[in-house]
């Protein structure tokens, strides 16, 4: 390749809004690399709204004429329409969102438009934006986790009597409901939800006014911009206000652990759907096949959601990183923000939005998981747990029944094959009463505490649950 064809291509540098400073134009690589709008854009409704209601504080403070203020208004409300219908025509000039608008007010009202960014810094600025943005994106997200809440509820409520093998260390341990099952993520997703809120207060506080970085020497009231924007609180620090990414670190973990939840369901859902489990049946719709192998049905659905945990994961460490040493208080590097946030809440959005849908249109093969549940010595501690009613300690009461079941083993039989006299050999302590629990309904039924698994409790969650998302 010649030295020729690697040459950039010719195009005048733009006038920067710092130019008066400078003797040189900017480099066109510098351009190209510190050039954000491309991210930044899905910004510009907030951009537009904070501009507004700073518009609107710098007349309250005089330093806008009436007229003033209102000429700046329409000509933002006018930019908003252009952006709103893609009219909008971004050029080489626009470093940024907050750029883009401002050279476009200033081309629709003039000279005017110059007068908007008085008494405030792109460092304020932004983290207003964000702040804007993701007030709006976490209560959306709420409400897309509601809904995966309440197809979760509804295909416990469809499945209620249905018993399945409850798993430690992934060893079939105790019969327990698939209700149940489903509704521990019902309960997981319920404090992702609180964890968003809680990351909400922290959102909600308004910097404008910080200026760049030492606050503004214009009288303004920031408590009428907060009020404007619907804002309960004001940041309290000019320095920590420009700096602080700590709401976005909350956030982007909220979202991390979310992913940690929607990853275990994936996992559970690509072992249950395999052949050795065979527990559900993904629909259709939600899975590939293979170019090579004709019988192949994979859950790619689920692998992707269990991949892309990594992806946000790695949001929530860029973020931590981003910060870790930077002097106080704006930096540039502060500016790769938006796009760890931004594909963050992105991949949640898309995962939790595709599971919901594919949790709907999942089968489950009820007489597969009746006959797994029948095996696998899951009644042992039922076994264990009657001999204490009987009087024996529980640890002795333990080992007659782990004797049980090794003999049991040994001779390829279940629990419940064996007879009164059989029984008896092991303990003399047990009468015919035992075999009233050796079923798995009664196992599970006796679970009847506050968060077991009993019929009647998990029919009372399920009912609460449904009230509480209604
Ligand atoms: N695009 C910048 C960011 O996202 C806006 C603030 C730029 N401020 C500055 N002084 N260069 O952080």
């Amino acid at each position: 390749m010649g030295q020729r064809s690697r040459r950039l291509p010719q195009r005048p540098t733009s006038e920067k809004a710092w130019a008066g400073r400078f003797r040189q134009q900017t480099n066109r690589l510098v351009e190209a690399f510190t050039v954000s709008v491309a991210v930044d854009r899905r910004l510009y409704s907030y951009d537009i709204q904070g501009s507004i209601a700073h518009c609107r504080t710098l007349g309250k403070a005089r330093v806008l004429t009436p007229s003033e203020t209102r000429t700046i208004v329409q000509g933002l409300g006018s930019v908003k329409t252009e952006l709103d219908r893609g009219r909008f025509r971004f050029t080489q000039q626009d470093e940024d969102i907050h750029m883009a608008i401002e050279r476009r007010l200033t081309e629709l009202i003039g000279p005017l438009g110059g007068k908007l960014h008085t008494g405030r810094s792109r460092n304020d600025q932004v983290s207003l934006d964000i702040r804007l943005y993701l007030r709006d994106q976490l209560g959306q997200l709420v409400t897309h986790l509601e809904h995966f809440q309440r197809v979760l509820v509804g295909k416990a409520r469809a499945n209620r009597t249905v018993a399945m093998p409850g798993y430690t260390h992934l060893q079939r341990a105790q019969p327990v409901l698939f209700a149940h099952h489903l509704l521990a993520y019902v309960e997981m997703i319920e404090r992702d939800k609180g964890r968003l809120r809680d990351a909400s207060v922290r959102v909600n506080v308004m910097p404008l006014g910080s200026g760049a970085l030492a606050g503004t020497n214009y009288p303004v009231d920031r408590r009428l911009t907060a009020e404007l924007l619907g804002f309960p609180t004001l940041t309290q620090n000019s320095l920590d206000a420009v700096s602080d990414r700590d709401f976005m670190i909350e956030v982007a973990s909220a979202l991390a652990i979310m992913m940690m939840h929607l990853s275990r369901l994936s996992e559970e859902l690509i072992l249950w759907s395999s052949q050795e489990f065979r527990f559900v049946e993904l629909p259709d719709a939600f899975c590939t096949g293979s170019s090579m192998m004709p019988q192949k049905k994979n859950p790619d659905v689920p692998e992707l959601v269990r991949g892309k945990t990594g992806r946000v994961y790695g949001h929530l460490i860029n973020l931590l990183t981003t910060l870790k040493a930077l002097p106080l208080s704006y930096n540039r590097d502060l500016q790769e923000d938006k796009p760890a946030l931004f594909d963050a809440l992105d991949t949640v959005v898309a995962s939790v939005d595709v599971l919901t849908e594919l949790m709907r249109r999942l089968t489950i093969n009820r007489d597969v998981l009746k006959q797994t549940v029948q095996s696998g010595g899951m009644l042992a501690t039922e076994v264990a747990d009657y001999l204490v009613t009987r009087g024996v300690p529980f640890r002795d009461a333990h080992a007659i029944t782990g004797r049980l079941v090794r003999a049991a083993l040994d001779q390829g039989r279940e629990l419940t094959d064996f007879s009164l006299e059989e029984l008896q050999a092991f303990s003399e302590r047990i009468d015919k009463n035992l075999f009233l629990r050796l079923t798995v309904t009664a196992a599970i039924d006796r679970k009847s505490q506050i968060g077991g698994t009993a019929r009647t409790r998990v029919e009372q969650r399920i009912k609460d649950l449904e009230r509480m998302l209604s």
